[in-house]
Parts: C-alpha cells; sequence; structure tokens
C-alpha cells in the first residue's frame, strides 16, 4: 500500500501503485471517472476510463459522492494538467463505505461548521494546520528536551488559584469543591527544587466569558519554570524557543504553509533577540504605537493589536505596574511599583503569545503580598513552603499554544487553531 506523498514525490511514476483514501472530489462523463483521492498525506487525481471496466462496475466508480471511502490499484503517470501533477490511471478498485449526502458542502455559516466540526477536521485547510500544530507542539518539546529541561506532569483538579480567582472552573469533588487548573506554575515552582529546569505542555482553564478570537476556556499551555534564572534569562529561553519553533516549521511544513497561504517571507524574519520595551516606554509615548492611555491602564487586546501591527517579530513587553498582574511576580529592586516580569506579543496584530517572569522568592514579600491581595496564606502552605526551605531566585513562563499556533498559521481566529475548540458557548461535539 502506498501513501500520496510517495507518488508526489515521484516514486512511482510509470510504475503501479495502490493507495487508499477519502474522495475529495469527483466528476464523471460518459466515458470517464474523475477522482480525487484524499488521505492523510495529500490528494491526487484519479482516472477510471469505461472501456476497462464492465458497465455496472463504470457505473459504482462513476457515481461516486464527496468523502466515500474507497480502495484504489493503477499506474501513475506524470500529468502537469492534473491538480497535483501525477495521475493514477485506475485498474481497479474496492469501494469500502459510500456516502449519501455528505453535510458539507460550500459556503456554510460558521456556527454550522462548529456544529459538524468532526467533519469539518477533514478539510485541506483544516487538516494542514492540525500538521503545523504537531509539528509546533513536536518542536516544542524538543527545545525543552535538548536544553536538558525535564518534562513533568502537574495535577489538572486544584485547590489554589494562580491567576485570580474570577475565573475558575468548579467541579464537584467527593463532597468538597475543586477547581480546574489555570496554570501549572505554582506545582511547576516545588519541582524545580529536585530538576532545576522542568516543562510541561497540558491544558488550562479559563472560565472567562469573553466571546472572543483569541480566547478559548480551555487550552494548551506550554510552561516551563528554572531556578537560577532571572526576568532577562527567561525572555533569552523564549525568544530562542519562538526561533526555533519557527524554523522547524517553515522547514518541515513549508507545503502545509502554502495550502494555508501562509506569507513564509514574514516567518523567515523570526529570529532571536526580540526587542524589550518597557510598560513605562509604551505610556510614555503612546501615540508612538497608536495608543491614548496612560500610566496604570493595562494593555488588553486592542492596544496589543495596535502595538504589535507595527512590528516585524514578536516583543517583550516589561516591567508592568505590579497592580496590573497578579501577585507572585517580583517587584523591580529598583523600582518597587513595577514587577519582573513580561508578556511576549506576536507581531501582525496578534498580541500576547507568553505571560512570564521572576517569581517572588523570599518570604516576607510573598507573605506581604498574599495579604495585599487578599489571600489566605493557609491556602497557600505549600508554596510558601518553597520560600521557608532552600528558597532560590527563579523565573518561569506560560506560553499559549493555541495562540502561537493562531499566529503562525496566520489565522483569524483561535477556533480555528484547535480542533475542539471550548468557548463560552459551546462544549459540543
Ligand atoms: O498570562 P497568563 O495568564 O500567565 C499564566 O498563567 C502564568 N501562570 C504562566 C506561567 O508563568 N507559568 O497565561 C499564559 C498564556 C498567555 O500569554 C496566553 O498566551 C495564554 O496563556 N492564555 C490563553 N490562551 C487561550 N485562551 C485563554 N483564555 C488564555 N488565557 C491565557
Ligand atoms: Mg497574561
Amino acid at each position: 500500500m502506498d501513501h500520496i506523498s510517495d507518488i508526489l514525490e515521484g516514486s512511482r511514476t510509470g510504475k503501479s501503485t495502490e493507495i487508499r483514501g477519502w474522495v475529495y472530489r469527483s466528476r464523471a462523463s460518459a466515458n470517464v471517472a474523475f477522482i480525487v483521492l484524499r488521505d492523510s498525506t495529500g490528494i491526487v487525481q484519479c482516472v477510471a476510463s469505461r472501456e476497462n471496466f464492465p458497465e455496472s462496475r463504470f457505473k459504482e466508480i462513476s457515481g461516486l459522492t464527496l468523502e466515500s471511502s474507497i480502495v484504489l490499484k493503477g499506474t501513475v503517470v506524470e500529468d502537469k494538467r492534473a491538480p497535483t501533477g501525477y495521475e493514477v490511471k485506475v485498474g481497479d478498485f474496492t469501494i469500502i463505505q459510500r456516502n449519501d449526502n455528505y453535510p458539507i458542502t460550500k459556503d456554510l455559516g460558521e456556527e454550522f461548521l462548529l456544529d459538524i466540526r468532526h467533519l469539518w477536521v477533514r478539510s485541506r485547510e483544516f487538516t494542514s494546520m492540525m500538521k503545523i500544530r504537531s509539528t509546533i507542539f513536536d518542536a516544542t518539546g524538543e527545545y525543552f528536551m535538548d536544553r536538558g529541561f525535564y518534562e513533568v506532569h502537574t495535577p489538572f483538579m486544584v485547590s489554589t488559584a494562580t491567576e485570580g480567582g474570577s475565573a475558575l472552573f468548579k467541579v464537584p469533588f467527593f463532597g468538597e469543591e475543586v477547581s480546574l487548573t489555570q496554570s501549572a506554575q505554582f506545582y511547576l515552582e516545588t519541582l524545580i527544587f529536585s530538576l532545576e529546569n522542568v516543562f510541561t505542555i497540558s491544558p488550562s482553564f479559563r472560565a472567562e466569558k469573553s466571546r472572543t478570537w483569541r480566547h478559548l476556556t480551555e487550552y494548551w499551555h506550554a510552561e516551563a519554570e528554572s531556578a537560577w534564572v532571572d526576568n532577562e534569562g527567561m525572555m533569552q529561553i523564549e525568544e530562542k524557543l519562538i526561533e526555533h519553533v519557527v524554523k522547524r516549521v517553515i522547514e518541515d511544513r513549508s507545503d502545509d504553509l502554502s495550502i494555508m497561504k501562509r506569507d513564509v517571507g514574514r516567518l523567515e524574519k523570526i529570529r532571536a533577540p526580540f526587542d524589550r520595551i518597557r510598560y513605562s516606554g509604551i505610556v510614555k509615548e503612546p501615540e508612538k504605537y497608536g495608543l491614548n492611555i496612560k500610566y496604570g491602564d493595562d494593555l488588553g487586546m486592542e492596544e496589543e493589536r495596535e502595538i504589535t501591527k507595527r512590528f516585524q517579530k514578536p516583543i517583550f513587553v516589561t516591567h508592568y505596574p505590579a497592580a496590573l498582574k497578579t501577585f507572585y511576580h517580583r517587584p523591580d529592586p529598583e523600582n518597587e511599583d513595577e514587577i519582573l516580569c513580561h508578556d511576549m506579543l506576536a507581531p501582525e496584530g496578534y498580541g500576547e503569545i507568553i505571560g512570564g517572569g521572576e517569581r517572588i522568592w523570599e518570604m516576607d514579600v510573598l507573605v506581604k503580598r498574599l495579604k495585599e491581595y487578599g489571600l489566605d496564606e493557609k491556602d497557600y502552605y505549600w508554596y510558601l513552603d518553597l520560600r521557608r526551605y532552600g528558597s532560590v531566585p527563579h523565573s518561569g513562563f506560560g506560553l499559549g499554544m493555541d495562540r502561537l499556533v493562531t499566529w503562525i498559521c496566520g489565522l483569524q481566529s483561535i477556533r480555528d487553531a484547535i480542533p475542539y475548540p471550548r468557548t463560552i458557548r459551546r462544549f459540543k461535539p
């Protein structure tokens, strides 16, 4: 059995082949039936001539409907007119299952396509997106492993919030209540004391009411944490990660990028280092970034869009005022009102893909911060213990993988970057 890619690579030309897959397109005249067949590796045109089959068999293949499954035997020829440059002259075939009324035709509404997502995932663009996504996940893990990070696994059912309590999903737990994790960060922090450098790629959950092009309620989160690394050191790890991932996608997935009509020239510019811009620098001259904001205002989706439209590479925005972020960020010793943190914003208007920074590692500072945020020390006893026993400076970050896919593929919405998006109104299929 061959894959269609074997044919497209030219290694079967002039030879016989056996391929199997699904009908991507079909049309027929009285004497020939054309079937564009697809499998996981590509599409190829297959042609059955009437003269080679008894009448009833020719009828079967010339009336084949979209997405019917079939096994074909035939001979491969090069043909410039065929959609992918090759053609299979069909000698024999077995129909595995013939469809009636495949529900996806052209020009369907977004909500309908989400309802039949389990079928829409077969579409050519979506298939390319999923291949690129697979490479992005692989390249992310590869980057960490090559640099001595250990992959670890942390609980999804948790008792503490990391990113504020308002956006937590509650789940019954044998008479008690737990939350679904928003971030593995605190658990990763516990693990650096044995492993020093750790990462995990796992789902995070946010009960966000916002239905925007970049929010999911369940998303994939790549998070890393390192002992002895400061804010600047963490940014260097991150920019090289993004450079590596983009390079791998260009190397391994150029065909898929072109199926998705992504401008590869833009991706080729993604080389570390990325600019670092202080929050205070942005609010000092907001008009330079197309903004009208003052010190203390948050940078939301719209502001990030304006800022990053002006850049060709990702940028870091650093040193936010403490009030704009959660409690665990380490205050800047040179200016206690600001924290040693950073967001990485993707270019072309995409905005935040990473949040990270240096963690408070001194006990007294953390206790003070918990109080200021109205949090109960008792809930965080284990997080405080890390500052009690052999505390060390450390930093980490979280990368929204679906946002990374959205940007790299050049998509309009995060919903197109994951097979089964979970948004505020959707948990089916
Ligand atoms: O900025 P966030 O909330 O940071 C944290 O959770 C840290 N505890 C991570 C860490 O340091 N270990 O989330 C990190 C990233 C964001 O930059 C964004 O890319 C993504 O997670 N993200 C979302 N992606 C999709 N849908 C949502 N609702 C998201 N919320 C955050
Ligand atoms: Mg953030």
